[in-house]
């Protein structure tokens, strides 16, 4: 028996039309809705773009000058004032450009610190081949060698331990930066003194905050501990450490502050040891953690709602009366 579809199954709409062709419906897409369709995608495309663009070319080279005042119980008042710069997650030159590199030591030039502190990821261990991210720390630790700041401090981060710890400080050490890994030194003024410790990358790295900060600096009156750490969740396993607990202030990058951060859902993506304290300050105890969100990129070549940070800090002495 044949059947006839019944002509409730024939729909004209204004979207769409249904037409019964030997009996079957098939869909069809209007003319208007060809073009209205065309138009969406050439404008998803294009709004596409000029994120990409926006990200890729703009924020991703538009750095942020953060000032921080850092209180400092203990901290002598010959250090009261005193100007301390950091750099973070440099990532020469997978994405970072050495021309951008070059313009953030013209930012530093020109804030003139009394010190500058380097939190590691000179470098980055990605894509490229190990030869091409020696040379790269050799470049970066060259283009670092123009800060006119002569008190240069760094410790290694996870992609510098990566591509080969021993070249990075090789390197870094050549152009004149000290760098602490599982090391600690005076930082003295008028005869006053804090100890700087830096720590080895806790993510692929061995940190020992015995060796970072062993007995003899620890709790001495009026030589706080300043300690320096590319990985900021590491803070919670310092504190587990007697070591720990004499430090005053640590400093981070690793996080790049999520670098890409998407309204609602955040950051797209965090890497191990980065995600608990992710950007800016953070009081655990008697502990005053400060995370950089760092200059470069990994993974992706851009940056949205994260731009790349230079962290200028002073340090005030606790004993200096509040104005
Ligand atoms: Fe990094």
């Amino acid at each position: 028996m044949i059947t006839t579809p019944p002509e409730t199954s024939v729909y004209t709409g204004e979207a769409t039309r249904f037409d019964t062709i030997e009996g079957m419906a098939s869909p069809r897409f209007s003319p208007d809705l060809k073009t209205t369709r065309r138009r969406f995608l050439k404008a998803t495309l294009c709004g596409a773009a000029g994120l990409a663009l926006y990200a890729g070319e703009v924020e991703r080279h538009w750095i942020q000058v953060s000032r921080q005042e850092v209180r400092i119980a203990g901290l002598p008042m010959a250090f009261d004032g005193m100007r301390i710069a950091q750099l973070s997650d440099l990532h020469l030159d997978e994405f970072t450009e050495p021309f951008f590199l070059r313009d953030a030591i013209d930012h530093v030039n020109r804030l003139n610190p009394d010190a500058v502190f380097l939190t590691g990821d000179y470098v980055t261990w990605g894509i490229s081949s190990r030869s091409f991210a020696e040379g790269a720390a050799w470049q970066c630790a060259n283009i670092l060698a123009g800060l006119n700041c002569r008190a240069r401090y760094a410790i290694l981060g996870n992609h510098d331990v990566m591509v080969d710890s021993k070249l990075v400080t090789t390197a870094l050490a050549d152009n004149g930066m000290t760098v602490l890994t599982n090391a600690c030194v005076p930082i003295e003024r008028a005869g006053a003194r804090f100890w700087l410790a830096g720590f080895d990358d806790p993510v692929m790295g061995n940190p020992d905050p015995d060796l970072a900060i062993p007995s003899r600096i620890r709790n001495l009156p009026h030589e706080p501990v300043v300690a320096l750490c590319h990985a900021p969740d590491y803070a919670d396993d310092l504190l587990a450490h007697a070591a720990g607990k004499t430090v005053q202030v640590m400093l981070s990058g690793h996080t790049h502050g999520g670098q890409v951060r998407l309204p609602i859902a955040g950051a797209m993506q965090l890497p191990p040891l980065g995600k608990k304290y992710v950007e800016g300050w953070f009081r655990l105890g008697g502990l005053q953690l400060y995370v950089n969100r760092g200059l470069g990129a990994v993974g992706v070549p851009f940056r949205f709602d994260c731009p790349p940070e230079i962290t200028l800090f002073t340090l005030r002495s606790a004993y200096r009366k509040r104005a």
